[in-house]
């Protein structure tokens, strides 16, 4: 193996949780071919934590590298690279601003704050001249954001659809499998350990939205935030959905949705929405089941790529990070800093209402003579276009020989406003007993 001959590049630690631990690991067990990859050896040069004392289960780390005085150990004059794995806004940002103003470079999982306010650490490594790397921050051992930011830059990507999110992923698949409603199926995920104590940021989509928030932002060279996301998450989707989707020949998963095109004044813009959405099984997104993740790519010259494998835990997200450190110590014997960040495009985020797809109504109605003209008419008076339309019978009832029944309309594509106008005023009827459920349809062409 070919010896180094630069000082060893010195990492500054935030965090050793489940991510920080395995990093911890790989820089142990991989030094040699680290060292050789980089052209020096990577050597740890403190770890930040909340509770400096605690048993670390035999990490092969020196105990008193450890500390809780993470912003002192960011400022040290040996730190060349500041790895966070602690995850959160505050303090993380404070940390990453003052390591990347004084010139050190930052690697992170942090997917919520690059979302809250990736532009602000962007500004302060322009500022301090220094790398801000990422790439575990959005479907772990992934490798795509390196793709999306270095290798398809010739082209113009038009659309990315992804799975981002590993727990409602499993829970999804679970349901579809076995027939589950959610609630059970998030119990299994818990028992196995895909679902956090509080699975809110899973299962209501934040997390996911903050992954579409970044994945958009490289893709369309403009800065998207969280907030400028359409989230929607699972906890609304039941059996019956499931059933449903089944019947069309489709099952149901939580993509993430960001595409380039022109608004309603014809202006190029962009649109970022996370929800669930029935998708054929045919579809490339359909067969990825498990806590898997995966991302489809659309680009003008490319055309369609697909980015698949493990999302979460601590190991693939390791390799992710390790990666980014491998890439920033380089850089730093090279005396150079990679391309900075793409936002040159800043392109507006179209409303909501501008976005464009199918949808699956669920209603509960009074099966009798005119209904479902009635109901038609709602859909015609707000310009959506009724594919299909199924009768069901009631729970416990049977189609045409008791008070109520199931109407499931599928529509062609319409603007997202011009559903939820028709939705507000199928609400209004009194032969409408209640709206089951409404959700989209994507990748139907
Ligand atoms: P954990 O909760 O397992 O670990 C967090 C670590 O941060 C712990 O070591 C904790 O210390 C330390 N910490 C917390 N607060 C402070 C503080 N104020 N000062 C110093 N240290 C602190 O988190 P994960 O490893 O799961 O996640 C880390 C990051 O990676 C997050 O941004 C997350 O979103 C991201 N990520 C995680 C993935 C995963 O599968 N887990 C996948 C992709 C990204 P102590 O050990 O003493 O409690
Ligand atoms: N909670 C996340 C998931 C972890 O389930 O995908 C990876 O970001």
């Amino acid at each position: 193996m070919t010896t180094t001959q630069h000082r060893p590049v010195r990492l500054a630690l935030l965090g050793c949780g489940t991510v920080g631990a395995e990093v911890v690991r790989l820089l142990h067990d991989q030094a040699a071919d680290l060292a050789a990859r980089v052209g020096a050896p990577l050597e740890i040069a403190g770890i930040a934590v909340r509770r400096a004392g605690r048993d670390r289960g035999g990490l092969p780390v020196d105990p008193a590298l450890f500390t809780t005085d993470a912003l002192g150990l960011v400022k040290r004059d040996d730190v060349d690279v500041v790895v966070e794995v602690v995850g959160g806004i505050e303090p993380a940002r404070g940390w990453l601003v003052e390591a990347l103003r004084a010139g050190k470079s930052v690697v992170t999982a942090n997917k919520a704050l690059l979302a809250e306010d990736g532009g602000t650490l962007h500004d302060a490594a322009a500022e301090g001249g220094a790398d801000l790397f990422y790439e575990a921050s959005v479907a772990g051992a992934i490798p795509l954001l390196r793709p999306l930011r270095e290798s398809l830059h010739g082209d113009t990507i038009t659309r990315v659809t992804g799975i981002v999110n590993g727990t409602t992923n499993f829970i999804l698949s679970a349901m579809d499998a076995t027939g589950a409603g959610f609630t059970e199926a998030l119990d299994e995920a818990t028992e196995l350990g895909y679902a956090e104590a509080d699975p809110t940021a899973d299962v209501e989509g934040f997390d996911a939205a903050a992954k579409a928030a970044i994945l958009a932002s490289l893709a369309f060279h403009s800065r998207v935030t969280a907030a400028d996301v359409h989230r929607e998450g699972i906890t609304e989707v039941t059996a019956a959905d499931m059933a449903s989707a089944q019947a069309m020949g489709c099952t149901i998963k939580l993509l993430c949705i960001a595409s380039r095109g022109p608004d309603s004044t014809g202006a190029d813009s962009v649109s970022v929405r996370v929800h669930p959405a029935m998708i054929p099984r045919s579809h490339p997104l359909a067969s990825v089941g498990d806590a898997f993740n995966a991302v489809f790519v659309e680009a003008e010259a490319a055309g369609q790529l697909m980015f698949y494998g493990r999302g979460a835990g601590g190991a693939p997200t390791a390799s992710a990070v390790l990666g980014d450190v491998v890439a920033v110590a380089r850089n730093r014997l090279a005396g150079v800093r990679s391309a900075s960040e793409s936002s040159y495009a800043a392109l507006p985020v179209r409303p909501m209402g501008e976005a464009v797809t199918r949808y699956h109504i669920s209603l509960d109605v009074a099966d009798r003579a005119g209904v479902l003209a009635t109901v038609a008419n709602v859909f015609a008076s707000h310009g959506v276009s009724i594919a299909t339309v199924r009768q069901a019978s009631a729970p416990g009832g049977t189609p045409g020989g008791g008070d109520d029944a199931i109407l499931v309309v599928v529509t062609h594509a319409a603007p997202d406003a011009a559903l939820a106008a028709t939705v507000e005023q199928l609400r209004t009827l009194d032969i409408v007993r209640s709206i089951a459920s409404v959700l989209r349809v994507e990748g139907t062409g």
